[in-house]
């Protein structure tokens, strides 16, 4: 018997390795433009993993959504099929014993047990890598599983952890009262204060955390900043740029660690999956894969099949998305029914000047308040809109609206909700990519009503 071979149950090591993506046809570029930068480079395969003449991609740099419809994936797939085959196998077989031992002898890149990748995985993993411009990318069954596999993984006992204190709240919650059950102190700072995430730092401090913009008051970091007091202090970064997407916001030429998405969101667009993107250097990805592999928080095939087909439309929905936020959000800012609006695109926002400054668009999420309206009064006019629906989540296809002091903030008292600065009178719509004018229209008739 070999002397490396693995004793594991059901399965002898974790089949994804470093050299993984030679199996795909697009290598992501991490270029340090700052428009969106598909990469550059193919090496076409054919199924079996040898290079294939007919792969070949046009040379030079391709456009986002030729990469959003080509990356990751074969040039000639099985059986000659344009989309990807779903792969529903939850185990991969070996020929003989040989086959395995060129395998666990690290000789041969395949697949061999679900639960630490799968081709549908690799391919729609290639493709958000090179969307954003990441060297490596790792898939997980939702955003917050995302979080708390990277947190899980850089965090020990004893380590610290500062937040802008308007990340989403459920990582922010997982941190305060789960992380600290395993020895790890959570510090949060006010949103964009970086004196105050200068002086929370100590020695034990390893990850500083933002999103960008923030959700639902739509702040946007100085990226230049973040990164810049991270460096200084030998501290790790973490963008959760789910508001943003790969579309809008570069956070990797920045020089951020790690970014974060839920691909819930605008990556899936269709309000139909749940999943999670973790993006960031191959080296510092490895340990966070190898621990993925344990944690089990993977998707299934079909779930993958699903986000790959809603990449494909991924810059055609963003432009419709931004195109839409922009229009609704200049709307409300002149209606007089509307007290305050936050969208990064308008020129009240605070956060504006640095927004303009690191985004391509502002992307879809406005977040108003009605003038001089109690939350009844608020709640008349989301239930008067006929176009959005009401629910929580963002970035789909459809258009969504909700108050969120009875969606995601009802449990919390009065005085929580002041210190995340949700008013009562608050509306948050995600635009969906509907017409422009109907959903003006709509907003009209139920602010009007
Ligand atoms: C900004 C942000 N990050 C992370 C998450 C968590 O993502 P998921 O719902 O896919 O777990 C959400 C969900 O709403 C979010 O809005």
């Amino acid at each position: 018997m070999p002397t490396n071979m693995s004793i594991d149950s059901e399965a002898t090591s974790q089949g994804r390795t470093k050299d993984a993506d030679s199996q795909l046809n697009v290598e992501p570029t991490g270029s340090s433009s700052t428009e969106p930068s598909p990469s550059t480079e193919h090496s076409g395969n054919d199924p079996d993993g040898t290079p294939a003449a007919q792969d070949a991609h046009p040379p030079g740099p391709l456009g986002f959504s030729t990469q959003s419809v080509h990356a990751g994936e074969r040039r000639q797939k099985p059986e000659g099929s344009i989309t990807s085959p779903i792969f529903t196998a939850s185990t991969y077989t070996f020929e003989s014993t040989d086959a395995l031992l060129r395998f666990v002898d690290g000789l041969e890149q395949r697949e061999e047990y679900g639960r630490y990748g799968t081709p549908n995985e690799r391919s729609v993993e290639a493709k958000l890598a090179g969307l954003e411009g990441a060297e490596d990318a790792i898939l997980y069954s939702s955003g917050m599983a995302a979080i708390v596999g990277l947190l899980m993984c850089r965090l020990n006992a004893g380590d610290e952890i500062v937040f802008f204190d308007q990340c989403y709240h459920r990582s922010r919650e997982f941190c305060a009262k789960h992380l600290s059950r395993f020895g790890v102190v959570t510090r949060q700072v006010p949103t964009g204060d970086f004196a105050a995430m200068e002086a929370a730092i100590t020695p034990q401090t390893k990850m500083l955390v933002s999103e960008s913009p923030t959700n639902p008051h739509l702040t946007s970091i100085d990226l230049e900043k973040f990164v810049a007091v991270g460096k200084a202090n030998e501290v790790e970064t973490l963008i959760d740029a789910t508001l943003a997407t790969p579309f809008n916001l570069r956070p990797i030429e920045y020089g951020v660690d790690y970014v974060l998405h839920s691909a819930t969101k605008y990556l899936g667009g269709h309000n139909d999956l749940l999943a999670g993107v973790l993006c960031g250097s191959r080296e510092s990805l490895e340990p966070v894969r190898s621990l993925r592999g344990i944690l089990g928080s993977i998707n299934s095939s079909h779930n993958l099949y699903l986000l790959e087909r809603g990449l494909k439309t991924f810059e055609l929905r963003m432009q419709r998305h931004n195109e839409n936020g922009q229009a609704i959000a200049e709307f409300l800012d002149a209606h007089p029914r509307v007290d305050r609006v936050y969208y990064p695109g308008i020129k009240s926002h605070p956060s504006h000047d640095i927004a303009a400054a690191q985004m391509r668009g502002f992307g879809g999420l406005v977040t108003f308040t009605i003038k001089d309206a109690d939350w009844k009064e608020t709640s008349r006019i989301v239930d008067a809109a006929r176009i959005p629906r009401i629910a929580p989540s963002l970035g789909g296809v459809e258009s969504l609206i909700e108050q969120p002091l009875v969606m995601s903030y009802y449990h919390c008292t009065p005085e929580e909700r002041k210190q995340f600065g949700i008013d009562d009178n608050m509306i948050r719509m995600s635009c969906g990519i509907e017409n422009t004018a109907d959903l003006i229209a709509d907003l009209k008739q139920a602010l009007e009503a």
